[in-house]
């Protein structure tokens, strides 16, 4: 098949939106669908600063490849979560981030938790006892916790994800499944800011995972391969899969599935009143984020459980 934009043999096939580009092609329309995502939803503007969250895989730095090159000002933040795996996953992906950074000239913030914090997260995840075992929900929260207080404290506007279409639709899924209401009014391209917290955005929450991969590949960016060795077994990878059945049967049904949920949310047709909004936020008292938990926020809670359980 030949390249929609010129003669030469099409290299990227995107069934979805019966579209078929050539290399060169695709490396130009991937960052010209994703500055009119920007603009669509409002998510920044070019005098804005930006931080995006880069784990060492294809979407953070493909995103943040893509950012520098439409010329936003970017510099990006890699968090040390000390898991091994077997595979050292951390360490990998931390060389990968730094590596991308220096190659291009960019400036990348790294914050290793266990320094920080004097605990790895799957050791805070063995002391909280939260997820059953699974360090992934410890690993959110510090995720979230620490994006946002890095963002705060060196003074930047918007906090970008790599996020991608198959991310978004997973986890659609599973609010959907479980009608979470208070979720699904906050799922979204766009997370407003308050006093205090980040505006969080995920500019690639409309591309295939498969397409961002062929960036990565097309753009020569090296990034882990490997998924976190917890991830295995989990729902959003269950969800990923179920959704692929039905993409693999009717080609952009993940694409509609969650463009039909913005739509309807904008519409106000979700059927959940309420609305949504930082409801009764005060400052923790150790660290000064918004929490709406009493005293102590969550993440805080966590670590001084941690440092007790260690000093018995
Ligand atoms: P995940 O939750 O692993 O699917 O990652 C979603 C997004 O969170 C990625 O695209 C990154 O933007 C960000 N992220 C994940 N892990 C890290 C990390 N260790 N350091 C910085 N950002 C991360
Ligand atoms: Fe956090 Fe896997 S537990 S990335
Ligand atoms: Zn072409
Ligand atoms: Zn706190």
């Amino acid at each position: 098949m030949k390249c929609r934009k010129c003669e030469n043999k099409a290299s990227v096939h995107m069934r979805q939106h019966k579209l078929a580009l050539c290399k060169e092609h695709y490396l130009e329309w991937v960052p010209e669908q994703t500055a009119r995502f920007i603009k669509k939803y409002e998510m920044f503007t070019p005098n804005e600063k930006i931080l995006v969250a880069v784990s060492g895989g294809k979407d953070s730095l493909s995103l943040w490849d893509i950012l520098v090159r439409l010329g936003y000002q970017v510099d990006g933040l890699y968090l040390g979560l000390g898991i091994d795996g077997g595979i050292n996953y951390s360490h990998e992906s931390q060389r990968l981030a730094e590596k991308f950074a220096n190659e291009n000239n960019l400036k990348l913030h790294v914050v290793d938790i266990e320094k920080e914090y004097g605990h790895s997260i799957p050791v805070l995840s063995e002391s909280s006892h939260r997820g059953h075992g699974k360090p992934c929900a410890v690993c959110g929260l510090a995720k979230r916790h620490e994006m946002n207080r890095i963002a705060r404290d060196l003074g930047y506007d918007v906090l970008a994800t790599g996020h991608n279409l198959d991310d978004e639709a997973a986890v659609l899924f599973g609010n959907t499944l479980t009608w979470s209401g208070d979720y699904l009014l906050r799922q979204g391209p766009v997370l407003a800011g308050a006093e205090g917290l980040a505006r969080k955005v995920k500019p690639l929450c409309r591309f295939y995972e498969r397409e961002m991969t062929a960036y990565a590949i097309a753009r020569g960016i090296e990034y882990i391969y490997d998924e976190c060795p917890f991830a295995d077994g989990s729902q959003s990878i269950f969800y990923k899969e179920s959704l692929n059945l039905l993409e693999t049967a009717r080609p952009g049904a993940k694409l509609i599935f969650y463009l039909s949920f913005l739509e309807a949310k904008k519409a106000g047709n979700l059927f959940i009143e309420r609305s949504v909004g930082h409801a009764h936020l005060h400052p923790c008292p150790r660290c000064g984020q918004p929490t709406s938990t009493p005293d102590f926020c969550s993440f805080c809670r966590m670590i001084e459980k941690a440092q007790t359980e260690a000093a018995e």
